[in-house]
Parts: C-alpha cells; sequence; structure tokens
C-alpha cells in the first residue's frame, strides 16, 4: 500500500480529507490534532508504520511497516450520533466485523473494543473525543487491524492470544480492500447507531456470550457472572449467580473468559 495505491481504491468513498504517512508516531495523534484544527467529517489518517501506536488501558499497540493497519478517521457527530456517543465503539466494531465476513471471515467482539477472528485478538479500537465544552466536537475512531502474519506482536508482550487475516486465509487481502470495506461498514452503521436493531445486531457478535467471564476494572474486584448482553448505550449486562443483572460501564476494563 502507499498513498496512491490508497487514493484509487478509495475513491468512491466520499472522504473529508485524507493524510497519509510513511510513518508516523500514533494516527490517532494525527486525526486528533487534525480535528481540532478544523478537519471535516470522514476524514480519514492512515499509516503503513506506527511508532507510538497507543491502545487503551495505556497499552503500546505494534504496527511494523507495511503490515497492518492503522488508521484513525474523523467523525463529526450527527444529532443522532450526539445521542448516542457511547455507541461509537460499536460502530467501529461491527464495521471491521463486517469487512472481515467481505473476506470469509466471521469476526465476534469481545466488548468493548476487539474483534476476534478464530477466538483470537485480530483488531482492537481506540475511540478518543475532541470536546468543545460539554459538547464533542469530533470523535476520532482508532483501528489497528493485523493483516499479515508479521504484524501480530511476541506472544511474552500478549494480554490475549492474537492472530492476523493473512493467518486464518491463504493470502492476505490487500489493505486498502480491507481499509474500504471498513469504511462503508462505517457509512452503512453510522445511518442505524439510533436503532434498536443497533443494539441488537452489535450483541449478536458480542464473544463468550452465554458463557461465564470476569471483568477486571482497574484497582477492584474482578467481576463475574454470565455474559448476557447489552444495554441500550453500549453496557455490558451479566447475570450474576442468582440471575440478577450486573451492568459494566465503560471504562477502565478487560474482559476475560472466566478460569
Ligand atoms: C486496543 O486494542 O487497545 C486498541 C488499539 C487501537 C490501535 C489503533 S492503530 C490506529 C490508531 N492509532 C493509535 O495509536 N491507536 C489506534
Amino acid at each position: 500500500m502507499n498513498e496512491s495505491s490508497l487514493k484509487k481504491a478509495l475513491t468512491k468513498i466520499n472522504l473529508g480529507g485524507l493524510r497519509y504517512f510513511d510513518s508516523t508516531g500514533s494516527t490517532n495523534d494525527e486525526a486528533l490534532a487534525w480535528a481540532a484544527g478544523g478537519a471535516k467529517d470522514f476524514s480519514l489518517v492512515v499509516a503503513d508504520e506506527q511508532t507510538q501506536g497507543r491502545g487503551r488501558l495505556n497499552r503500546t499497540w505494534f504496527t511494523p511497516k507495511g503490515t497492518a493497519i492503522a488508521m484513525s478517521l474523523i467523525l463529526r457527530p450527527t444529532p443522532p450520533m450526539r445521542t448516542h456517543l457511547s455507541r461509537t465503539v460499536g460502530l467501529a466494531a461491527l464495521s471491521i466485523a463486517d469487512a472481515c465476513l467481505t473476506f470469509g471471515l466471521p469476526a465476534q467482539i469481545k466488548w468493548p473494543n476487539d474483534i476476534l477472528l478464530d477466538g483470537k485478538k485480530a483488531a482492537g479500537i481506540l475511540v478518543e473525543t475532541v470536546w468543545s465544552g460539554d459538547e464533542a466536537d469530533s470523535l476520532v475512531i482508532g483501528m489497528g487491524i493485523n493483516v499479515e502474519k508479521t504484524s501480530v506482536p511476541p506472544e511474552e508482550l500478549l494480554k490475549f492470544p492474537a492472530t492476523s487475516l493473512e493467518q486464518l486465509l491463504e493470502t492476505a487481502p490487500k489493505r486498502e480492500e480491507i481499509i474500504l470495506q471498513v469504511l462503508n461498514g462505517i457509512l452503512r452503521w453510522r445511518e442505524q447507531i439510533d436503532t434498536e436493531g443497533f443494539i441488537r445486531l452489535w450483541e449478536e457478535r458480542l464473544a463468550f456470550r452465554g458463557e461465564q467471564v470476569q471483568v477486571h476494572a482497574e484497582d477492584a474486584k474482578p467481576i463475574k457472572g454470565i455474559l448476557d448482553g447489552l444495554e441500550a448505550d453500549g453496557s455490558l449486562r451479566l447475570q450474576d449467580a442468582h440471575g440478577s443483572p450486573i451492568m459494566v460501564r465503560f471504562g477502565d476494563i478487560s474482559l476475560r473468559p472466566a478460569a
């Protein structure tokens, strides 16, 4: 992938703008600065390599040159999006999962922000917001997708098993093609973000549904329960041993199958 092959693949998408980097620190940092400087809706930052890629919970995100997708999409929230800001991670998750399916790979969503292929992490999402007072001025949806085998970090650095599209297909799809599919998904799902169907389909794609899981929050005892589904705001609903619901809000948490 290079700037011109990417532009060519995305000709049918009405981008607000495109910034392509052979190498940068973090596409989310580039996008946050661009958004604060007035980027248009649906502007996209893509990098062939990240040297300071960021994940959730202050983790490092690896993007070795030429092997993965590191991109950040800037959205100016529409009124329905504004009402459902907490669904933004679902918007990205559903779009990446749909994109995987177009390459024949059924994906699951490990709530809140991981995409699993064959039960292993193949992509992660980091949503950040540019605020103007208490209004969301723009949203930056950072997406990292492991495409080639060599994009998967060494096992000793992993908190959860990881894989790549190449590991599951004969050959890795072109990164431009995957980006195109993800962006098409975002355009489609964005129109439905305020619907009940959005939540139901997000819920259907969840990994570990009906299974015992543990949710680890920083500085708190792990919460255990059966993963039941999603609330209207995208919070996770577990069922405790007595069948009572426990809601898990977004935050510094990580989800695991119970040992
Ligand atoms: C996670 O799984 O913790 C989220 C990972 C998000 C990584 C992407 S790669 C593109 C964008 N730029 C970053 O620095 N992070 C996100």
